[in-house]
C-alpha cells in the first residue's frame, strides 16, 4: 500500500487526503497552519463541505488518515507526495507560485529515496518543469523522482462526490515510470472506466485552465444573453432551456447569476489571460470573459439602485454571501463587489448567508449588520436581493416577507423564484431577464 502525503489540507488537500484515505491508501495530510491541523486532528472539518466530517472521522478512525504539522517527516515517510496549496493571484493577474514553489523546496531538501511527486494545485503552463528543477536543486543526494500534473476539476459543496466521480483523471508526466502507481491509487475509478488522459506535463496544465476558462465564459456568455433579455422583453429561463437541449451547447452552466466567484474562476481566468500575454497570443474569449463578469456584477448594482430610485439611505436585506451555495467560501464572491458597491453609494445592507457569516464578519465586520436567518434579515428592508441559490432561500414563505419588509421590491439574482409567485404577495419581482 502507498504511503501518500498531501501538502495543504485546504478544499482541494482536504478532499483528495480524505478521497485518497477512502480509496485505501495510506495518508498523512500537513499544513503549515497549526489552527487547522489541531482541529483536523480532532475530527473537525476547518471548512463546510457537505458530507465530508463522516469521511474523515471514518477514515481517521480507520489508521489509514493523519495529519500533521510535520512537513520534513512527512516528506521523508510519504512515497507519493501531493502538492495542494494554494495558487491565488498574483500581480497583474498572473498566478502566485510561491507556496507551491515553497513545497517544491522543502521536498527536496527532505527527500530520501525514489519518490512520486503529484501538483493538484492549478499552475500554469511550464510549472511542472520548474517544480523538478527546485526539488533537484534542494536535493543534496541526487535521489531519484517523478514529477506528475494531475490537475483537479472537483466542484465545492460537491468536492468529495466529484472526486469518487470525475468524469476525467488527467495524468501529465515527462515519462511512464510513475503512471502505474497513480493508476493504483485511484484504481477504484480506473476499475468504474473513469477515462484517463495520459499526457505530458504542458498538455495537462493547459487543459485545467482551458476547462475553467471555458465554463466561465458560459457562464458569462448567459449572464450577457440575460441582460439583453431585460432590454428587449425576452426571457432568459426559457431561452437558456431551449439552447441547453441543444446537444453540442449542454444545458449545464447556464444559469443567470450575479456574476462567476469563488477561488477558480476569477482567477483562473485572469491567470490564463496573463499567461497568453506574456507567450504573446492574447487570448481575447477569455480577457472578454473577465470584463463581462465584471460588468454583470456591476450591473446588479445598476438594477437595484434603478428600482430604488436611489441607493443613500435605502435599507437593503442580502441572501446569500458565499460564491455559490453549499460552501461556506466567500473568496472573490459577487456578493463583496454588490455590497461594497451598494455601502460607498450608501445604503445600509443586512445580510445572512447559512454557512458563511463567519467568513462574511471578516470581510464588513461592523459596516454591515447581520440576520439571524432569513426573515430576521428581511425585517423593515426596502429590498430583499438574493444572491446565492441556498436551498433553504428556494421556499420562503413570501407573506411573512412581504409583511415584514418596509418597502416591496424583491431582487432575485438566481431565478429561483417565479415573478408571479412572488407578485401574488404584493411584492415587486425583479429577477434576471425574466418577463414580468
Ligand atoms: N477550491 C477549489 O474548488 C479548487 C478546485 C480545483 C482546483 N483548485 C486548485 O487547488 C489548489 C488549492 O486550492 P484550495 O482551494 O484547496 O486552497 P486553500 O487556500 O483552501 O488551501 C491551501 C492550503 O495550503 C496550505 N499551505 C500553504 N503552503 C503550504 C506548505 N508549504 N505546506 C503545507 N501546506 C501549505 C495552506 O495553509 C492552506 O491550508 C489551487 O491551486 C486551486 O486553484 C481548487
Amino acid at each position: 500500500m502507498y504511503k501518500i502525503a498531501v501538502l495543504g489540507t485546504g478544499y482541494v488537500g482536504l478532499t483528495t487526503g480524505i478521497g485518497l484515505a477512502n480509496f485505501g491508501s495510506n495518508v498523512l495530510c500537513l499544513d503549515i497552519e497549526k489552527e487547522k491541523v489541531a482541529k483536523l486532528k480532532e475530527g473537525i472539518m476547518p471548512i463546510y463541505e457537505p458530507g465530508m466530517e463522516v469521511l474523515l472521522r471514518e477514515n481517521k478512525k480507520s489508521g489509514r488518515l493523519n495529519f500533521s504539522t510535520d512537513i520534513g517527516e512527512g516528506i521523508k515517510w510519504a512515497d507519493i507526495i501531493f502538492i495542494a496549496v494554494g495558487t491565488p493571484q498574483g500581480e497583474d493577474g498572473r498566478a502566485d507560485l510561491t507556496a507551491v514553489f515553497n513545497a517544491a523546496e522543502l521536498i527536496g531538501k527532505d527527500i530520501n529515496g525514489y519518490k512520486i511527486i503529484v501538483t493538484k494545485s492549478t499552475v500554469p503552463i511550464g510549472t511542472n518543469e520548474k517544480i523538478k528543477k527546485i526539488i533537484s536543486s534542494a536535493d543534496t543526494g541526487d535521489h531519484e523522482f517523478d514529477v506528475v500534473s494531475n490537475p483537479e476539476f472537483l466542484r465545492e459543496g460537491k468536492a468529495m462526490y466529484d472526486f469518487q466521480h470525475p468524469d476525467r483523471v488527467v495524468i501529465g508526466t515527462d515519462n511512464q515510470r510513475p503512471v502505474e502507481a497513480m493508476r493504483k491509487i485511484y484504481r477504484p475509478l480506473y476499475l468504474n472506466e473513469v477515462p484517463f488522459v495520459l499526457t505530458d506535463f504542458r498538455t495537462a496544465e493547459l487543459i485545467k485552465y482551458s476547462s475553467n476558462c471555458f465554463l466561465a465564459m458560459k457562464v458569462a456568455f448567459i449572464n450577457e444573453i440575460a441582460r439583453l433579455c431585460d432590454v428587449v422583453g425576452a426571457d432568459v429561463q426559457v431561452a437558456a432551456k431551449a439552447i441547453g437541449m441543444d446537444g453540442r451547447i449542454g444545458s449545464k452552466f447556464l444559469h443567470p447569476s450575479p456574476g462567476y466567484g469563488g477561488s477558480c474562476f476569477p482567477k483562473d481566468t485572469e491567470a490564463l489571460a496573463a499567461f497568453s500575454r506574456d507567450a504573446d497570443m492574447p487570448l481575447m474569449l477569455v480577457e472578454t470573459t473577465i470584463e463581462s463578469n465584471k460588468k454583470q456584477k456591476q450591473y446588479m448594482v445598476e438594477k437595484i439602485s434603478k428600482s430604488l430610485g436611489k441607493l443613500d439611505g435605502a435599507r437593503l436585506g442580502i441572501l446569500g454571501l458565499a460564491f455559490k451555495s453549499e460552501t461556506d467560501d466567500m473568496r472573490e464572491a459577487s456578493s463583496i463587489v454588490i455590497i461594497n458597491k451598494l455601502l460607498e453609494e450608501g445604503a445600509e445592507v443586512k445580510a445572512f448567508d447559512p454557512q458563511a457569516m463567519d467568513n462574511a464578519m471578516k470581510i464588513w465586520g461592523d459596516r454591515i449588520t447581520y440576520g439571524t436567518d432569513e426573515y430576521d434579515l428581511v425585517e423593515h428592508t426596502d429590498a430583499v436581493v438574493i444572491l446565492t441559490e441556498w436551498n433553504q432561500f428556494r421556499n420562503l414563505d413570501l407573506e411573512k416577507i412581504a409583511n415584514l419588509m418596509r418597502g416591496k421590491l424583491f431582487f432575485d439574482f438566481r431565478n429561483i423564484y417565479k415573478p408571479e409567485e412572488v407578485e401574488t404577495w404584493g411584492l415587486k419581482y425583479i429577477g434576471m431577464g425574466q418577463k414580468v
